[in-house]
This record gives C-alpha cells, structure tokens and sequence, in this order.
C-alpha cells in the first residue's frame, strides 16, 4: 500500500483562500499526483482531480454526502435538509421529483419564457446609457425562474429576491458581513416561500400542475408524509438560486465573445450544434463551481491508496475540466473542441459528473445550457451593443469568480427580427 502525498502544513485553509480554483491542481502539480493529502478548516481532507478520480468519487457505495458539507456552506448555499445531503434512497426519491420537473417540455418551457423576458428587457435597455450587465440578467432569469417554478413574485419584491440569491451564492467563501449577508438572505427566503407553500398547500394560491411549487408542494417522503415546508422552501430555493446563478456563465459568455470576436460572425447564423459547442465551451473555460465533497462511507484501497472510513473528499470540478491529459491546451478557449466530445460523464464535470438520475451530478445542467443558448442567441442575434473600456479582469483565486467590472454595455439596440 502506498501512502497518499501529503502537504507538509499542519492546515491548507489560507492557501485554499489564496489559490481558489487552483488549489488542488497546483498541488497535484507538484506531488506528481491525482490525489493528495492535507488538512482544511482544521479537518483531514483527501483531495482528487481527473477522470478516474471522478468515477471514483461518484460511486455510491464508497462515499456518502452526509455530513460532507461545512455549515458556513450548509447556512448560505445550500440549506438544510436538501437534496445535497441525502444518500441512497432518501436521495433517490428526492432526485426524481427534481428530475420530473426536467422534461424536455419543462425546458422548453423555461426557455420560452426567459427568452419573453430577454426581448422586454433589451428594449428597456435602449434607454439607458449603459447597463450593468450581471445584475440585469440576474433580474431577467429571477423573473423567468419564478414564474416557471410556480412561485408568485410582486414586482416589489423583484430586487431584493434578486440580491439575496446572488448573496446565498458568493457567501459561502466570503469572510465577514458578505458572508453574513448571505445567511440573512437565505433566512428571508426560505421564510417566504415556506408560506408560499402554505399558500399552495391550503389552495390559496394553487400553482401550475407541472410546475416546481405544485410538485413540491405535494411530494410525499419514505413514510408516505407531505414534505415539511421548510425542507420544500430549500428544495424551490435549489431550483429558483441556480437559474439565476446562470447569470455568471452568461456573464463569461459576453466575456468570451468580446475577447475572442471571430466567433460572433459564425454564431449570428449559428448552427444549433455550434452555439451548443460555444456554450460547452464557456463551462468547461470558465471558472464556476471549484469543487465537490464527500466522506467516506466504508475504508476501502483505490490504485493503492488508503481511503479511511469517515475521511473528507473533495474532487477538483475545475481542474478536472482543465486537465491536459484529457483537453488538449486546456488553456485555450476553443469551442471547435466539442465537435469530438465523446461525452463521457466523468471527464466534463462543470456541475459534477456521473448520472443526473443516480448520482449528485447537477438537477438542472440541461436547463443551464438551454438558458445559455437562449442568451447567446440573444447577445448574437438580436441585439447589438458596445462594450465600453473597464476592469474585465477576474481573479482565480476569487470563489465563485467574475468579472470585476461584472460586465457593463452601452449602446444597446434591439435587431430588427428578421420574420
Ligand atoms: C447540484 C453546479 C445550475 C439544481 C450541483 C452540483 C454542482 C452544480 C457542482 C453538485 C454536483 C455534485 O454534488 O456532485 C451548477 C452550476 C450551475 C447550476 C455551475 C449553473 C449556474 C443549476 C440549475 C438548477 C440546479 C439551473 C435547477 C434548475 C441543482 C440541484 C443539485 C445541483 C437540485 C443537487 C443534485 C443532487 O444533490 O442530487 N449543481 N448548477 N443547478 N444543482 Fe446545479
């Protein structure tokens, strides 16, 4: 049995805060290694990239999602008592109602009604000078997530929504009041929809058959009893957060096509394969989600290594779709590569890998590349704008990542549609 590299340092946190994105790629760099071994927030932690590693992590009866998560993680992002941190089949009824809600209707759905919302906002768009253009998509796909998840929204209520499910994202990481923000935010929400479903529940405010809200409202557990509110509130809260996170990929999307502008002219008559190519390409370059954690259900021995029971996991998302072994000059935006994707679930893992229906890989990934290709559709075909001079850089060790300016536009004008 070989030991697992380990990092000389009797805790990694301040390098994790230092490296983001890179932390574990770095160091797997440097111990020649897919895995190595350190402590983080005072706790042992194994850490892994690449596409064995991958298949390793996604086995369900090797690791367990139970009690892998911090509570600064838990009390922001994620909530308690969601699908996140259920195993076997506790978490197999759950990912199902999340799953019936991704139909190909269900997303064709979405996409209609969060490409109404693009149209009316470019045209509001034309009579400003410029527009911050994170927080307007953020406002567009708030709109558009609840009106499709079944949740009544009062235009009063749109900005605050919008603020608090950007903070739930960027609190996990932060330090200080940003990441107290984001406990508070998700407190307020939470409330909210809890009496939202109530609503439903006492057909006050009965919700679309096929829509999040109804479906949730309605679910029943092992033991054949209704969901509790609170559990619901998070799970609505796992469907409504993520769409508006999108808003970050958009961002890097209108990133990617002010930096690399030949594939504009290509994409204003895009293809369907060739804006799906564009999209892909966005996720795998673009730094979103670093990584995912487990515990180890049973101590078992992987290609020689030691993996002890109760021992934290963390596998590499970004590094892993950074890999040279498995993309060639990873560090090149070319969205040419996916036309040879073989598709593997294990070496392309922007929102986690393995099987959407048995595994924790992401409930909503095909809603997400939908929702960006009805942006890029949008930023390439039915708008024009100017891009005018500001700070675009981001940082990599700034988790989740964006651009410091977050993206400003001038100049919009709507296309004329061609009919
Ligand atoms: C899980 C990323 C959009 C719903 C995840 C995971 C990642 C992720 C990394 C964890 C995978 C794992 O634990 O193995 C992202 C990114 C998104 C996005 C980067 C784009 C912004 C969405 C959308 C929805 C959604 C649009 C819903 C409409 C979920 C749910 C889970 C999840 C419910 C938990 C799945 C489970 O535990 O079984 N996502 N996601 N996500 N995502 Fe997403």
């Amino acid at each position: 049995m070989s030991n697992i590299p380990s990092s000389p340092w009797p805790d990694s946190t301040l390098a994790l805060l230092s490296d983001g994105y890179e932390f574990i790629s770095k160091r797997c760099r440097r111990y020649d290694s897919d895995l190595f071994e350190t402590r983080l927030l005072l706790q042992k932690v194994i850490c892994m990239q690449g596409e064995a590693a991958a298949q390793l992590f996604y086995d369900n009866d090797r690791f367990q999602r139970q009690g892998a998560m911090p509570q600064r993680v838990i009390k922001t992002l994620l909530g308690q008592g969601g699908v996140q941190g259920l195993d076997g089949e506790a978490h197999r009824r759950r990912k199902q109602m999340f799953m019936s809600l991704m139909t190909p209707e269900g997303i064709q759905d979405i996409a209609a009604l969060t490409a109404e919302h693009w149209c009316a906002a470019i045209m509001t768009w034309e009579n400003r000078d410029t527009v911050v253009f994170f927080e307007a998509v953020n406002d567009i796909l708030c709109r558009a997530s609840c009106q499709w998840a079944g949740v009544p929204l009062p235009e009063s209520h749109v900005q605050q929504l919008t603020k608090d499910l950007v903070a739930m994202v960027e609190a996990p990481a932060a330090l200080g009041l940003r990441h107290w923000q984001g406990r508070l935010a998700r407190n307020r929400a939470e409330r909210w929809l809890a009496q939202g479903v109530d609503d439903v529940r006492a057909r006050v405010c009965p919700a679309l058959e096929t829509s999040a809200a109804h479906v949730m409202a309605w679910q029943r557990d092992q033991d054949g009893e209704l969901l509790d509110r609170k559990v619901i509130a998070v799970e609505l809260l796992n469907i409504i957060r993520p769409i508006v996170a999108i808003g970050r990929f958009i961002v890097f999307m209108a990133l990617a096509l002010h930096e690399y502008p030949r594939y504009r002219q290509m994409l204003q008559a895009g293809s369907e394969e060739e804006l799906t190519w564009f999209v892909q390409e966005v996720r795998r370059f673009y730094p979103f989600f670093p990584a995912v954690a487990a515990v180890v259900k049973q101590e078992f021995v992987w290609q020689g290594y030691r993996f002890p029971q109760g021992r934290w996991v963390l596998l590499d998302l970004y590094g892993t779709d950074h890999d040279p072994r498995l993309w060639e000059q990873p560090e090149a935006f070319q969205p040419e590569r996916f036309r040879s994707w073989k598709g593997s679930a294990f070496d392309f893992i922007p929102q986690g890998g393995g099987n959407h229906h048995q595994h924790h890989r992401c409930a909503g990934e095909w809603i997400t590349i939908e929702l960006m290709k009805v942006a890029l559709r949008a930023l390439t075909q039915e708008m024009e704008y100017a891009v005018p001079s500001q700070d675009l850089r981001f940082s990599l060790s700034q988790v989740p990542a964006l651009p410091k300016s977050r993206f400003i536009i001038g100049n919009v004008r709507a296309k004329p549609r061609a009919s």
